[in-house]
């Protein structure tokens, strides 16, 4: 199957500054790649490049079958493109604005209605069809935003931090919009600083820090790339954990991390729900019982520290990123950060 998405050695540089080091991406048609980075990684620069808007210095791509640097107009006629900063006209109300857009397109009167009409029933924005833009709420017109992009029904879509800033609500009616263009057969690059948004979104992830890709995988296989699952048990008798790290040698090959302050001793969990089963026997035979016994799976913020040796979106180098949100981000989002 082509990609429909296909980049190669994609380099950018801004004056002296090198934003891009040679990206290499491919994303087959269907699926949804998430670009995950810190602010200033390069996640916008490529994806301006792919929709474009701008040329690489060196390097190929090619999105929905075509060259961005020789067809580029066939490009453009084959993909929706949500930025960063939202792209409606504040004055105009959501239904004008699609319209607008669909007119423009060579659509017909008649046709651009029809969609208009589709697209505010589909983003939940009938009711609020005939305000101004301008009274939406951030996540109201990120939902615009999206429904604008898609007019045209292109069958690849790039959406640069689609949910920035939005409260989790919004977040998610967002994801499920997301989804549902995936359904439809639609390929989807989306950039994020969020981790769970890659988690939960993307078939494909790949990791991109200072200009190049340094790591691509499904979520999964990153995860297990830095470590996996692993099995924690926890004693309230510091006596026991002898017996616990015992008991766990036999079902890993790498010897047991032990936490005496936390009376927790933990093992990668290779064998599975089997293993668990054997250990919770064996200790229960040996008179020792657990206080706590967990499976801690590894999370993307493993992955990402791991990689990058960064939290994600904690690199605040005071790039053009910083009017980006509608809305001040949410804890979760605070959390990230703070944790640099
Ligand atoms: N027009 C520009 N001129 C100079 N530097 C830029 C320009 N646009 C982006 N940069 C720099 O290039 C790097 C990558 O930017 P960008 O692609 O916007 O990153 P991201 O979207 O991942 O936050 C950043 O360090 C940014 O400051
Ligand atoms: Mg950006």
């Amino acid at each position: 199957m082509q990609e429909a998405i296909y980049a190669e050695g994609i380099c950018k540089r801004y004056g002296d500054y090198q934003a891009l080091s040679g990206v290499n991406l491919a994303v087959p048609a269907g699926t949804v790649l998430g670009v995950l980075g810190p602010n200033g990684a390069g996640k916008t620069t490529t994806v301006r490049i792919l929709t474009t808007l701008l040329s690489p210095d060196q390097g190929y791509a090619r999105v929905a079958g075509y060259d961005v640097l020789k067809q580029p107009r066939e490009v453009r006629r084959n993909i929706g493109l949500t930025g960063q900063y939202a792209a409606v006209d504040e004055r105009l109300t959501g239904r004008e604005n699609l319209q607008l857009i669909s007119v423009l397109l060579h659509q017909g009167r008649r046709r651009a209605k029809q969609r208009a009409n589709e697209l505010l029933e589909k983003f939940s924005l009938t009711a609020a069809a005939d305000r101004p833009a301008k009274t939406y709420s951030g996540g109201m017109r990120r939902r615009l935003d999206l429904a604008a992009s898609l007019v045209a029904s292109p069958p690849v879509i790039f959406l640069d931090e689609p949910t920035t800033g939005l409260d989790l609500t919004s977040r998610l009616a967002l994801w499920d919009m997301i989804r549902e263009q995936v359904n439809e057969g639609v390929t989807v690059l989306l950039t994020t600083q969020y981790l769970e948004e890659a988690d939960q979104l993307a078939d494909r992830v790949a990791v991109i820090d200072t200009g190049k890709v340094i790591a691509d995988g499904t979520p999964d296989e990153l995860k297990r790339r830095v470590g996996g699952d692993r099995l924690e048990v926890s004693v309230s008798s510091p006596a026991d954990l002898a017996t616990v790290v015992r008991v766990l040698c036999g079902v890993s090959f790498e010897a047991p991390k032990v936490d005496e302050e936390n009376r927790t001793v933990s093992v990668p969990l290779g064998g599975g729900i089997k293993a668990i089963a054997g250990v919770s026997g064996e200790l229960a035979a040996a008179g020792v019982e657990p206080e706590d016994f967990a499976v801690r799976r590894s999370s993307m913020d493993d992955v990402f520290l791991a990689l990058t040796g960064k939290t994600a979106g904690g690199d605040e180098d005071g790039s053009n990123d910083s009017g980006a949100a509608t809305g001040g981000p949410s804890t979760g989002e605070r959390k990230q950060e703070a944790a640099v």
